[in-house]
């Protein structure tokens, strides 16, 4: 049997932790709190999926803790493919079904890395209506930024490592993870 074929249904590569599962959680409490301050209670959020499902479900939560009933909806968007290098172009694979005109949005993501995805998505909730769109995202890579685009609420900025876990994938694997670790393709 070839190499490669022993390797087949496990993750490429090695984690190392960059955030604990409890730093995490903290930092989700008080974004909770600084965005329960800042929009009120009476907000609807989009999640950008697929990577920003955990994030997402944790910080909805922790709004509620705030008063927070949102109206939530998914819209899955698209512009990496498997590798981790992005295509550039963004695209909907799958959208909103909910109406957004005079919503007061809050657009959640996994990371803000060109700032292409998050701008197409509050260009296009804009253009439908939305009254005000901010932009939360759990990390923010500020050194990549192609697009002048900023996030009102950022859980956490780092360099420019590849990172996996809490949501966020490489190839489909590593999204399980209860932390958020940055990934070695040349180890494991
Ligand atoms: P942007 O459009 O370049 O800002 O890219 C944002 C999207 O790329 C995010 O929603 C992620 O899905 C993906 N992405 C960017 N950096 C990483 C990373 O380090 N790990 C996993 N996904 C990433
Ligand atoms: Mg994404």
């Amino acid at each position: 049997m070839k190499a490669d074929e022993d390797n087949v249904g496990r993750p490429p590569g090695t984690v190392e932790m960059l955030y604990s599962a409890a730093e995490i959680g903290a930092r989700v409490g008080a974004l909770a709190t600084e965005i329960a301050d800042n929009m009120g209670p009476d907000i609807m959020v989009v999640a950008v999926l697929k990577g920003s499902f955990v994030f997402t479900a944790d910080l909805l939560r922790a709004l509620h803790h705030h008063g927070v009933h949102p109206r939530i909806d998914f819209m899955t968007l698209s512009s990496y493919g498997t590798g981790t290098q992005s295509s550039g172009d963004v695209i909907i694979t799958r959208d909103i079904t909910d109406d957004v005109h005079g919503a007061k949005i809050l657009l959640i993501d996994d990371i803000l890395e060109s700032g292409r995805t998050l701008a197409f998505a509050r260009e296009l909730l804009e253009a439908r209506g939305a009254e005000v769109v901010q932009l939360c995202v759990l990390l923010d890579k500020p050194e990549k930024r192609k697009i002048d685009v900023n996030a009102d609420y950022v859980g956490f900025a780092i360099g420019d490592a590849f990172v996996v876990g809490y949501g966020l994938d490489y190839a489909h694997y590593y999204r399980e993870l209860p932390y958020i670790g940055s990934l070695d393709l040349n180890s494991g």
